[in-house]
Order: C-alpha cells, then structure tokens, then sequence
C-alpha cells in the first residue's frame, strides 16, 4: 500500500498537519508514505499510488486556489488511487468555516467519480491567519493518519 499526501501552505499550518497524519499513517505497519507541496510534485507520479491525502488552507470559505489547480490537473491522469482523504486548516468559526473541506471533497469528487473517501474530512483550527495550530487539535491529526493507515490494511473496518 502507497499513500501519498499533497498539501498546501501559505503560512506552514497545514504542512505541520499534513507531517502529524503522515506520522499517524506510519504507526500502522505495511504503509509506504511520500509527502510533497503540491506545486512541488509532477501529478504523474502519484498515478503509481494507492491512496491520495489532499489537504489545503480555507481561503475565502473555499480550498486555496493551488490545491484547486491541482486537483482539477487529476482527472487527465488516468489514476489508481481512488482512495482519498481531505483536510484542511481554517482561522475562523467553525460551524461556518469548515465548509472548505466539504467544498474539497465536491471537488475532488467531480474529478475521480468513484471516489472512495477514506474519512470524514478533517478540518483543523489553527490561531489567527499564520497560526499556529490551536491546542488540541494535533492528536486529532495523528489519529486521522492512524484511521487512514487502519482503513487501508482492513478496508471492511
Ligand atoms: C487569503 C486568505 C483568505 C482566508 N479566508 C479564510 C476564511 O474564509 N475562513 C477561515 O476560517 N480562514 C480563512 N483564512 C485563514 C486561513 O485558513 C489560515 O491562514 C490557514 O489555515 C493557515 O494555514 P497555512 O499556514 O497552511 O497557510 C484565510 C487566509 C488567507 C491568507
């Protein structure tokens, strides 16, 4: 099992999330794990994966537009990871601002049709625009990545 997991980050928030799932992801044996900013990476290369972990900022009540950008390039790739997850950063409150992980999971959706979602989406508060990540919220992070790595060794759990 391979797992990729592509962020972005303005102000390093969600690059600090993205490193507490891949290390809950590690924790669960068997499990490859690559790591990469989404301008960083060549889309090609993660057609050899199994699982794909999208994670971005909420800018204006929607995913960053590089996420955007980079998830609209997926559906020219003819993709073997169906298997997706969705997280995201926010400053705001959050019964209004953890909409953008919803939006993402819309988006990505329209992009690979069948679309299994590991998770729920996770949607992590940060403290003010640059942050950083509000108390208590990266366990919860750690604990996705473990989800995430549990689900894809026994996917009836
Ligand atoms: C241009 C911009 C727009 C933003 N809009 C929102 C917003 O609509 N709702 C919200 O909760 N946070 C908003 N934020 C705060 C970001 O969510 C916060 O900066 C981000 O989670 C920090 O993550 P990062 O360090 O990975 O960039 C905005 C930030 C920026 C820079």
């Amino acid at each position: 099992m391979k797992v990729f997991i592509i962020y972005d980050s303005k102000y390093g928030n969600t690059k600090n999330v993205a490193e507490r799932i891949l290390e809950g992801i590690k924790q669960v044996e068997g499990i490859e794990v690559e790591i990469s900013y989404a301008t960083e990476v060549d889309p090609k290369i993660i057609t050899s994966y199994d699982a794909l972990i999208i994670g971005a900022p909420n800018h204006m009540a929607s995913p960053s537009l590089t996420m955007k950008k980079f998830v609209d390039k997926l559906d020219e790739l003819n993709l073997n990871a169906k298997n997706v997850a969705v997280f995201g950063t926010y400053s705001g409150r959050a019964r209004v601002t953890d909409r953008a992980v919803k939006k993402m999971e819309k988006i990505v959706g329209k992009t690979l049709p069948n679309l299994n979602l590991l998770q729920p989406s996770l949607s992590v508060k940060v403290k003010g625009v640059t942050g950083p990540v509000a108390g208590g919220e990266l366990p919860k992070c750690l604990d996705f990545g473990k989800r995430i790595g549990n689900k894809l060794k026994n996917p009836k759990i």
